[in-house]
């Protein structure tokens, strides 16, 4: 269950969702995997008051390894400080930034090089869905931003479906939608691997998840987990996706 703080919170407030999470996971043995992604300044500071029970995610990665790049930070200065992962791809970075398939290439393979997991975002726009673009536009950002990454490479990789509507706008997929393309991803990642990759390969569906609608979205047999922008940013909210998620794992409910 990954949390996006996007560019939220003070020092001072993130400290405190740091120190009310580890209160909340003392003593507590989860089932499911947490990480969160604060701003660059915050991810030192997380793993003081973390450890190793929420895995340490930075929201971006340079394409390149060091050097004369103003304003970059890379793979290996962050996995100097002990972050664990990055995201790499979100729709606004690719919007914004205007990152494409092949400089995710290179991020994907920054993280990698690096020992940090990438979570590799993809999505549609609403006007690629409308055009009933998706899963053109889905099955690119795969194969494009994919392309040379091995088997074993690949076997290390999360991928984060956030259709680009559904993006703090409030609006979620059904989970009929987001269950049909996270199986068009997995069968995706099959055809340029194998079952073996695509059957373990954990696809988290992102884009308005909030408590009110976890049930229904992670009970979907492709839906592994979550990428929570807005309601990871709430103590409460992200404690009761985890809670809810834990049930979900254990069956019961
Ligand atoms: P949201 O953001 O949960 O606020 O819609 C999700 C994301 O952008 O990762």
């Amino acid at each position: 269950m990954a949390g996006n703080w996007k560019m939220n919170k003070t020092k001072q407030e993130a400290d405190s969702f740091f120190q009310g999470l580890a209160e909340f996971l003392q003593d507590k043995n989860l089932t499911c995997q947490l990480l969160i992604s604060p701003a660059f300044p915050y991810l030192y500071s997380m793993k003081s008051f973390l450890g190793n029970q929420v895995l340490v995610s930075a929201q971006n990665i340079a394409a390149e390894k060091e050097g004369a790049f103003t304003g970059e930070v890379s793979g290996s200065m962050l996995a100097s400080i002990g972050v664990d992962a990055s995201l790499v791809g979100h729709s606004e970075r690719r919007e914004y930034y205007g990152e494409k398939n092949d400089i995710l290439n290179k991020k994907i393979n920054s993280c990698l090089d690096s020992n940090l997991m990438p979570v590799y975002c993809v999505g549609e726009t609403l006007e690629e869905r409308r055009k009933e673009q998706h899963f053109a536009v889905v099955k690119s950002q795969l194969k494009e931003a994919l392309l040379g990454i091995s088997k074993a490479d690949m076997a290390k990789i999360v991928i984060a479906y956030e259709p680009v509507w559904a993006i703090g706008t409030g609006e979620v997929a059904t989970p009929s939608q987001a269950e049909e393309m996270h199986l068009f991803i997995r069968n995706t990642i099959n055809e340029l691997y194998d079952a073996s990759i695509s059957d373990n390969i954990r696809i988290l569906y992102g884009g308005s998840v909030k408590p009110s609608n976890v049930v229904e979205l992670f009970t979907q047999p492709n839906v592994d987990g979550g990428l929570i922008g807005g309601a990871s940013l709430l103590l409460d909210d992200y404690i009761s996706i985890i809670e809810q998620t834990e049930k979900i794992s254990n069956g019961s409910l």
